[in-house]
Order: C-alpha cells, then structure tokens, then sequence
C-alpha cells in the first residue's frame, strides 16, 4: 500500500516538476495565457462597466461601435494587443497616433479614456487598456447586431509605441489582395481571417482621400476602376472630387451603415466595395472569392467566422505575467511623470 502511494507520488513529481522547472527558467509561469474568466475574481465588474459605457456612447453615436472595433484591429497588428496605439507623444514615446492609417483617421480615444476612469475607480491598476480595446470591440459589435464571442482575457500593456510599426504592418486600402494576405500572414493570420475580418467594414465610414484613386486614376492612366459599379462610382466622385474634400465621410457600406450585417459582402458581389481592398476579395484570388459569396450567401456563416477570427486577431503576441505593466492612465506608461 505504501509503496504503491509513494510509486504514484514519484511519478506526478516527475509529470509536473519539469512544468515547474520551464516555468522557472522562462520567468513565467508555464501556464500563462488569455482566458475569459481573468478578471472574475480581481475585477467582477469589468465586462459589466466597458459594456454599460460602451453602449451609452453608442447609443449617442452609432459610428462609435465601428471606430472601437477599428481601434482594436489597428492596436493588434501592431506588436500585438499591447494598447501601444493608446500612447501619446512623450519624451520616449513616438505616439503611432501619427502614423499614415491613424492620423486624422483613428477614433474613440477619449472613450477609452472614461473606461478607464471608471475602471480604476472600481478596482485600481487591475484592467489592463488592450483589454479595454479587446472588450469594447465585442461590445460594439453585438451592439450594431453583430455576433457575441467570449473575449480571452488577461493582456498587459505595452512599454514603448511603434510608429515604423503602424506605417509598414497595418494593411493600406490600395494594397493589393497579396500584399493584405502577406500582412495578414505576418500576424499568423490566415486568407479565412482576411476576408472575415474585413466584414468589419460592414460598419463605420471611410474618408473621401482613401479610395479617391479609384474613383479617377486607379491604375495610373486617368480612368475609373474597372471593377467599380459606374453609377456607384459617379455618385462617390459628387462628394469626393479630384483635388479637395480629402476628409468627407462615405460609408463603407452603405446600404445600413449602422448595421453589423453581411450586406457589405452583397456590394461587393454588385461592384460596390467601397476601398480596392475591399473589392479586389472577389476580383484578385478564386479562394477569397469563394469566401466572399459564401459570406453573402448565409449570414450565419460569416458572423461565426467573424467572432473566431476576432479571437485569432485578439491573441496576438499578448503581453502577459509580468511583461510590460497595466497603465493607469492608456495615454502613458505608469514611469510618466
Ligand atoms: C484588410 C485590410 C484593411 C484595410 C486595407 C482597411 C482599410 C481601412 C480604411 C482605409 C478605412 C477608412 C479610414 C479613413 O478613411 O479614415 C477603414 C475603416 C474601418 N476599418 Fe478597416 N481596413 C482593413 C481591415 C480591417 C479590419 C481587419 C477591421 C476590423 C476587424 C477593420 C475595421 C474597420 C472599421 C470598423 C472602419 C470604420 C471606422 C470608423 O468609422 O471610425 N478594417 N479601414
């Protein structure tokens, strides 16, 4: 009897010690990542405060479900969920709020801000700004009528920005599909997560100065995008002229704007995508097209890849355990004075 305990006792020690030993000798715990229930015992109010805040100031301002989820997507690509695009300019900081997809474009800062406030009021230094931003963008998306998914939990924010970052890794609208599949790629996203992911542009609204290039000289020889509806095109070319207007506002989808649905697919089968990038997932790859129709085909079956793939795009490179630090105001790193 005895020997047979301490038989089994020896053989968990051997099971678990060499977890403990990794654990030690790569100064986090080996069982370190993102789970939904992580604030539960430190903070069992977080989901409850993001989600009230958040639906009051969209309830002011429907397009603030679509800037929020912009926010998180633009936070991701760059050195991962780390809240890094929350930073300003600072002595050490170069702020990627000044990067080409960001500046003048970027929204919903000083939403996040009152979060935050009330969040530490509640429970101080405990909720960190890239789960804010990872909250707020489910939040916003079942609020407009999009899908629920369950948000893992448990990020640390970042030490330092990445302007070159923002520059180079976030997706332009007139990149081609392959370099979007390539910086998809480099996040470990795949085809699948770029043509769900961008049904995110089944909300929000874009700036004239972002698809104007389309509307007179796609391809350098002074005409209209082929692949553009005419009558859409001519309609898009009364509020966005050749020269000026650089910042009126267009819906990227403008059936129901305010809507997550999947009519931003069904445009884009009728040739009123409103970017290129939007438009060349039916026209530059047979695979991602296939997508496409099948997204507009059943709803249900984009909504679901939707909330995965917002799952893969909020997993990356997390900082965890006792990387970087949980800012107490987004804006700064807590060594700000
Ligand atoms: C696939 C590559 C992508 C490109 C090239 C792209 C590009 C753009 C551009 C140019 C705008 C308009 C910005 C402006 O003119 O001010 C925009 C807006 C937006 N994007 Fe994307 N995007 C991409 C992917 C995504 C993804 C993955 C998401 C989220 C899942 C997303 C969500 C949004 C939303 C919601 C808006 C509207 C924001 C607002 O109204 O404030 N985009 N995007």
């Amino acid at each position: 009897m005895a020997t047979s305990f301490m038989g089994s006792l020896l053989v968990m020690l051997c099971l678990v010690s060499p977890l403990l030993l990794a654990g030690a000798v790569h100064s986090e715990p080996w069982w370190y990542g993102l789970f939904p229930q992580f604030y539960d015992r430190s903070c069992p109010q977080a989901k409850d405060i993001v989600r009230s805040i958040v639906a009051q100031a969209v309830a002011r301002e429907p397009r603030m479900a679509a800037s929020l989820v912009r926010l998180h997507f633009h936070d991701c690509f760059v050195k991962g969920c780390d809240a890094s695009v929350l930073l300003d300019n600072s002595s050490s900081i170069v702020s990627e709020k000044g990067s080409n997809p960001n500046r003048n474009s970027l929204r919903g800062f000083e939403l996040v801000d009152e979060i935050k406030v009330a969040l530490e009021e509640a429970c101080h230094g405990t909720v960190s700004c890239a789960d804010i931003l990872a909250l707020a963008a489910r939040d916003s998306t079942v609020l407009v009528g999009g899908p629920y998914w369950q948000v893992p939990l448990g990020r640390r924010d970042s030490l330092d920005a990445s302007i070159q970052g923002s520059n180079n890794d976030i997706p332009a609208p007139n990149d081609t599909l392959s370099t979007i599949i390539t910086k998809f790629k480099l996040q470990g996203l795949n085809l699948v997560d770029v043509v769900a992911l961008s049904g995110g542009h089944t909300i929000g609204m874009s700036r004239c100065t972002s698809f104007r290039q389309r509307l007179y000289n796609q391809t350098g020889n002074g005409m209209a995008d082929v692949t553009l509806d005419v009558s859409y095109a001519a309609q898009l070319r009364q509020g966005c002229p050749q020269s000026g207007g650089d910042d009126n506002l267009f819906p990227l989808e403008f059936v129901s704007p305010a809507k997550f649905d999947n009519l931003y697919f069904k445009n884009i089968l009728s040739g009123k995508g409103l970017l290129s990038s939007d438009q060349v997932l039916l026209t530059q790859n047979a695979e991602t097209a296939a997508l496409v129709n099948a997204y507009a085909a059943d709803v249900d079956v984009f909504f679901q890849q939707f909330a995965q793939s917002m799952v893969n795009m909020g997993n990356i490179s997390p900082l965890t355990g006792s990387q970087g630090e949980v800012r107490k105001n987004c804006r700064r790193l807590n060594s700000y004075h």
